[in-house]
């Protein structure tokens, strides 16, 4: 039983954006709007300005380079710490507003993500971390009302959107997912400790916000995507596996029951499935470099050097407290890696802390959105007050 099964070309929403005025199919919010996938959605929408019109960004503090940015669109702009958060989420409510983009990382995109949802909204959803730490609330509110709404941004789900159209969702036997492997892929076992938070950003393939380029690095990333894609298309943990693939040229594959494998492949530009989300089911023309077929290899994901990828994964068996421990550990622990007071190789032992944590907790299978963000803080002070991290 597929999430989307009602979708029959194989999307996981569904949700018309359509808006009444003339040709403009979409009316845009961008959240995260001067971050890397912010711009790059701008640059999406401007590209086609005939089918999407941007009518609000958002940012954190870049109140100037958000208001560039919106200038020549004459979006209105939310500063979320001038304005406060819920000026973010007055705007991904407004009656303008027809499609949400997420590009927000961390917890802090859960409420905005939610509050879409409940208001009808089509959200083109970035900020894996929100399925991290509550899958379970968007599932159920891309479900109910008149349409599924969610749309993945993230190139592998994209990629698993792309090889499930028109397909009998219960013929997938299971999903692969790609991983560069991050900068680190061939560095020594031994220098890693030593490894500091200018080489963890110089990502091999990707160009992306210094959060999810060091979550490349240690695979929290990956295992995050695995959670991802469970929730996205309501597939078991055991059907989603993932490999190294050095070159990201293919970025998801799906296994079906007849052993027919299904790949989508591109360059790795995240316009494309920026463009998808928004455009969907349009295909249309791309600035995206043409895919040139090189050698392509795939590799095991060694626990050894990526010890974080398997805690993720241990988090997601054990339920949501884990999984919204580990965010908040990672969270903070990247933080600190990226100011140079903690050692790469430390990040393990930060989210295995926050597992021990969680075992503690009596948070249930299904926590609503107070529980959430409630343990997400008692986690936090946790590891702060008892120098955990
Ligand atoms: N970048 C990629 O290629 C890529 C690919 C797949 C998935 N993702 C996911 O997309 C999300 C965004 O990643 P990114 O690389 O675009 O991040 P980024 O470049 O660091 O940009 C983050 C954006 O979010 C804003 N922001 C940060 N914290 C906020 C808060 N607490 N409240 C409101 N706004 C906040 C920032 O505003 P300021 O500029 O004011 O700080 C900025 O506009 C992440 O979940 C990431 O995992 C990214």
């Amino acid at each position: 039983m597929f999430y989307h099964q009602s979708a029959p070309d194989g999307a996981p929403v569904g949700g018309g954006a359509a808006g009444d005025n003339g040709q403009v199919q979409a009316r845009l919010a961008v959240l995260g709007a001067t971050g890397s996938i912010g711009r790059q959605a701008i640059e999406v929408a401007t590209a086609h300005r005939d089918r999407l019109r941007l009518v609000g960004l958002s940012c954190r503090t870049s109140a100037e380079a958000c208001d560039a940015l919106a200038r020549d669109a004459r979006a209105r702009v939310v500063v979320a710490e001038r304005d406060g958060d819920d000026a973010v989420i007055d705007l991904v409510r407004a009656d303008d507003v027809d499609v949400v983009v997420v590009g927000i990382p961390g917890i802090a995109a859960l409420r905005p993500t939610l509050a879409a949802l409940d208001a009808g909204k089509t959200v083109a959803i970035a900020a894996k971390e929100v399925l991290v730490v509550g899958g379970h609330l968007v599932r159920e509110r891309a479900r109910q009302g008149a349409g599924e709404r969610l749309r993945p941004v993230d190139s592998e789900h994209c990629a698993l959107w792309q090889c499930l159209r028109g397909e009998d969702l219960d013929t997938v036997e299971s999903v692969t997912l790609t991983a560069s492997g991050g900068p680190f892929r061939d560095t020594p076992l031994e220098a890693l400790p030593g490894m500091s938070a200018e080489r963890a950003l110089q990502h091999p393939t990707w160009h992306m916000g210094p959060k999810v380029t060091v979550d490349s690095a240690t695979l929290v990333n990956k295992g995050y995507e695995v959670i991802e894609a469970h929730w996205l298309f309501d597939l078991p943990y055991t059907a989603v596996n993932a490999v190294i693939h050095p070159q990201s040229l293919v970025h998801a594959l799906v296994r079906f029951a007849d052993g027919s494998v299904k790949a989508q492949l591109a360059d790795p530009d995240m316009r494309l499935p920026i463009q998808y989300a928004l455009l969907y089911p349009e295909r249309l023309e791309s600035p995206v470099r043409r895919l040139e077929l090189r050698d392509l290899s795939f590799l095991p994901i060694d626990p050894a050097r990526y010890p974080c990828y398997t805690i993720v994964l241990e988090a997601a068996s054990q339920g949501p407290a884990a999984m919204i421990a580990v965010n908040a550990a990672d969270e903070i622990a990247v933080e600190r890696f990226l100011h140079g007071d903690l050692a790469f190789t430390a990040i393990a032992g930060v989210l295995e802390r926050a597992l021990g944590i969680a075992s503690r907790s009596p948070l249930g299978a299904a926590p609503d959105l107070a529980s959430i963000l409630a343990f997400d803080r008692e986690v936090r002070r946790e590891l702060t007050a008892k120098a955990m991290v």
